[in-house]
Parts: structure tokens; C-alpha cells; sequence
């Protein structure tokens, strides 16, 4: 089965590049050989790559620079997914994409179901629900699966981003009144090629929207002292910097950040039976990979 994969060099992107599993034959693009938001690009090379199944990991993910640079959110997030949407229904095959925890208010205090009411509070999250509202509307055979806090070995995340501030400073603020799940790039290619698989034995799948994200919930403080709780046993760091809960309030970004955004993922492993993996497990695979030279 021929599958095009979009953002094939972002975290996931790049992930399911490296996890093919055998029987598919995959075009994987970057944003400099596919800009999704360009139609005419979409369509050319669409109707040249002939897939038989389109996952679509590219996306403006600047969340605080989309509140600033928000045309270009809107046409990556929205426009970028009308193009592929539209696409895919035209050759009559499906679109497995991604989505966020963002496209909710973040003001609840349980796991937020799929058919919970979306209520975005910045552009990024607002350009993601359109890319959502578009794919619905313009693709019968859609799954959106949405994610949150996603770390991996490449590109920029928090994991990278707290190992680096680590070795530079005595003292780390790490805000502790937000909730979410921390999801492994790796964890959610698997959850998709596991999709991918399941359409390519039945040719057909539950279409909708899935939540997916990693186990157990934790915040800000907890994900970093569990990263400083690994990183020295793997000799990645000598000294661990002092780490202080802060509040949100102190630690203002342009855009506002959702205080809960735990994703109740049941339907997932329901419908499809792929469950949710401990991200502590994951994080140990990441730090190995980082610390290998
Ligand atoms: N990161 C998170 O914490 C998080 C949380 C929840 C959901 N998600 C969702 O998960 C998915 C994957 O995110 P990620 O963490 O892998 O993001 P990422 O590392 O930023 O990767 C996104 C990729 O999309 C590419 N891209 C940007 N604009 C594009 C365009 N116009 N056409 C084609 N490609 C374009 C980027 O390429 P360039 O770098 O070349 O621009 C980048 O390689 C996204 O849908 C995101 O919204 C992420």
C-alpha cells in the first residue's frame, strides 16, 4: 500500500519514517518538497505519488508565534488540510491526521471524551480546529487523532529543552498547575501505522475523531522531575539543577496555555485496540537515544 506522508521531518514526521512497517511503499515529504498549503502543490503531487492513504504530521506548531503570525497558522493548519482533504476525496482514499489538546478550553477537570465541546483560546488551537471543521467536511474517510505534549529525539521539545537549561543553570521555574499527558513521537507513529494497518487488511476503518496521548497525567513540575530523575541515571547530565513549581501566572506567553488538557483516550483502544503507553518508558528511550553518540 502506497502512503504519502506529510511534515516527514517534524517530530512524528519523522518517526514514521523510520517505522514502516512491511507491506507499505511510503513518499515521505518535507515542508520544502509538499507545502501543504499550497493547492496547486498538494494537487501535483497527489496525482503523481498516487497514494492509497494520506497521514498528513505537518503543521505550524509555533504556538506562542502563530498568536503574531496568524495568516500563517490559519493557511498551514486550516487551509493546509482543506488541500489535502479535498485531495484525498478525490481519489477516494482516506487521511489520517493529527490534532491537538489545544482545540479545548482547558477549564475542565476530567478527561476530556471526543464529543466533548472544543473551545480553542489561541490562534494555534483555533487553526487546528479549522483544519479539523475542513477535513470533516470535505473527506469521508477521515480519522483526526488528537494528541498533546509530544517529546521525541527530534526537533525541539520539552524534554530537549529542559536538558539544555539544565546544564546551564543551578535553578529551573517549571510551572505545576497545568495537567496534560506527555505523548512520545515514536507512540504516536505506532498508533498510526497501527491505523494505517487495519484499513489496509479491511479497506475501511471507524472514521471520526480518536484521542491519543501517553500515561500517566502529570504536569510541567512532574514531567521535568521525572526527566532529571533519568537523565543523570544515563549519565546524561553530572549535576541536577534545583527544580521550583511555579504558577502559570508566573510565567506569562504570548499565547494562553490550557491548565488542563488530559485527553481521555478509551475510544481509542475500544474501536481499535491500541492502548496508551507510560511516557516514563518512552522518556527513558528518548534520553538513551539523545545520550548515544
Ligand atoms: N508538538 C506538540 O507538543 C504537539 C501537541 C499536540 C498536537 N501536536 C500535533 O502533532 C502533529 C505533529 O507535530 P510535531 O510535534 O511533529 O510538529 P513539528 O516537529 O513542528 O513538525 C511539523 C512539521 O510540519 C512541517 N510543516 C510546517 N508547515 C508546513 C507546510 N506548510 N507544508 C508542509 N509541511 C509543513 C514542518 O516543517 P518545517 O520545519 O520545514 O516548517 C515540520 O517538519 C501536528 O499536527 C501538531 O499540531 C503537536
Amino acid at each position: 500500500m502506497r502512503v504519502l506522508i506529510t511534515g516527514a521531518r517534524g517530530q512524528v514526521g519523522c518517526e514514521l519514517m523510520r517505522r514502516v512497517p512491511q507491506g507499505f511503499d511510503v513518499v515521505g515529504m518535507g515542508s520544502t518538497e509538499l507545502d501543504i498549503a499550497v493547492a496547486d502543490q498538494v494537487k501535483a503531487v497527489v496525482s503523481d505519488v498516487r497514494p492509497q492513504l494520506i497521514i498528513n504530521a505537518a503543521a505550524y506548531t509555533a504556538v506562542d508565534k502563530a498568536e503574531s503570525d496568524a495568516e500563517r497558522a490559519w493557511a498551514v493548519n486550516r487551509d493546509g488540510v482543506d488541500n489535502l482533504a479535498k485531495a484525498a476525496e478525490e481519489l477516494a482514499i482516506p487521511l489520517l491526521h493529527i490534532s491537538t489538546d489545544y482545540v479545548f478550553s482547558g477549564k475542565a477537570n476530567e478527561p476530556y471524551r471526543e464529543s466533548d465541546a472544543t473551545y480553542p483560546s489561541g490562534v494555534y488551537g483555533a487553526s487546528k480546529l479549522g483544519g479539523e471543521e475542513a477535513l470533516v467536511a470535505n473527506c469521508r474517510q477521515h480519522l483526526i487523532l488528537r494528541t498533546s505534549w509530544v517529546f521525541g529525539a527530534h526537533g525541539n521539545n520539552f524534554v530537549k529543552t529542559m536538558l539544555r537549561l539544565g546544564r546551564e543553570r543551578d535553578t529551573l521555574s517549571v510551572v505545576a498547575d497545568q495537567h496534560g499527558c506527555p505523548t512520545s513521537a515514536a507512540s504516536i507513529a505506532d498508533a498510526l501505522w497501527s491505523l494505517a494497518r487495519q484499513y489496509q487488511k479491511s479497506e475501511a476503518l471507524q472514521w471520526g475523531v480518536y484521542h491519543f496521548s501517553g500515561d500517566p497525567a502529570c504536569t510541567w513540575y512532574q514531567f521535568a522531575e521525572e526527566i532529571f530523575r533519568q537523565a543523570p541515571e544515563m549519565g546524561m547530565l553530572v549535576k541536577v539543577p534545583k527544580l521550583k513549581p511555579i504558577p502559570t501566572t508566573e510565567y506569562p506567553t504570548p499565547a494562553k496555555r490550557p491548565l488542563w488538557s488530559v485527553l481521555g483516550c478509551n475510544r481509542l483502544y475500544d474501536v481499535f485496540g491500541i492502548a496508551q503507553v507510560d511516557w516514563r518508558v518512552e522518556l527513558g528511550l528518548v534520553l538513551r537515544e539523545l545520550g548515544s553518540p
